[in-house]
């Protein structure tokens, strides 16, 4: 499949239409703000499978619209539920969401995961603000014909994660219970959990956390120059730390645990940029 500018702007024109304006932020809610869409003012949803040229969400718990509305007295767009390479996309096709955000006209994006923590100062239920990422796979959201309308073939990653909305992020981090870290996010596939031995790898080579999403959804918003904030919830010690074995259910316990902070700490955020 070959995607094409107008392929994006289809998702994009209809969802302007259905929301009758244009949003200024945009957010992808993953663990620990699943509740955040109760949050939004005048909310109005649309199932992704309403989206033309959308994707459709396969993830457990991740419930699969887009809801516009009002937060902190901004209008937000948010993607209740994400799409990740562990459930079949390929890389090209993770692409779609942020570029079709970037379309519907947002100054700033806000991603949020879920991640082990492989830092051992770190503890579950901390947040880290995601200060860069190491992607050591050989894929790409923008492999194939470039679109010159998004950004240049060749880009640059230097400050993907931007530094005012990082610097921001860990300012209103003190008025917040959370406790809340910098540092770099390290991209695996998924769906299977490290091993012990990875995880040891990761921390030799300056991971502090480990998760199975965000990057395709950085490295599309690098692209077309969208301002950026991600941030980790520590769900669990990475494989290895503990002697307990790795449960799904522990990780959406331990973000389920901190929602209301996190929630209150991420408007806090919204109303600030
Ligand atoms: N590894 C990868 N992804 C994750 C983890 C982890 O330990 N916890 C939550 N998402």
């Amino acid at each position: 499949m070959a995607y094409t500018y107008e392929y994006y702007k289809k998702s994009a024109d209809h969802l302007l239409e259905r929301f009758g304006g244009a949003p200024e932020i945009g957010l992808v809610l993953g663990s620990g703000l699943g509740h955040f869409a109760g949050h939004i003012e005048d909310p109005i949803t649309v199932p992704y499978a309403e989206i033309p040229n959308f994707l459709r969400s396969t993830a457990i718990g991740h419930a699969g619209q887009m809801i516009f509305g009002t937060v902190s007295g901004k209008r937000v767009v948010c993607m209740s539920g994400r799409f990740h390479y562990y459930e079949g996309y390929d890389f090209e096709q993770l692409s779609i969401p942020v570029r079709v955000l970037k379309l519907l006209g947002i100054r700033a994006l806000i991603l949020t995961n879920a991640a082990g923590a492989v830092n051992k100062s770190y503890k579950p239920g901390d947040i880290m603000v995601i200060s860069d990422h190491i992607k050591l796979m050989g894929a790409s959201p923008m492999r194939g014909p470039n679109i010159d309308e998004f950004g240049p073939r060749f880009f640059d990653m230097g400050s993907t994660y931007t530094p005012k909305l990082r610097k921001l992020a860990l300012e209103l981090a003190e008025k917040s219970p959370l406790t809340v870290h910098e540092g770099v996010y390290w991209f695996t596939p998924g769906p299977q959990y490290e091993t012990p031995a990875e995880i040891r790898a990761i921390r030799a080579l300056g991971g502090d956390a480990v998760g199975m999403s965000t990057v395709t959804e950085t490295l599309t918003a690098s692209h077309c120059k969208l301002p950026l904030l991600a941030l980790s919830v520590m769900t669990n010690m990475a494989a290895g730390v503990l002697p307990q074995p790795l449960t799904a259910e522990e990780v959406i316990e331990t973000a389920n645990s901190i929602e209301a902070p996190f929630t209150d700490y991420v408007k806090d955020i919204i109303a600030h940029i």
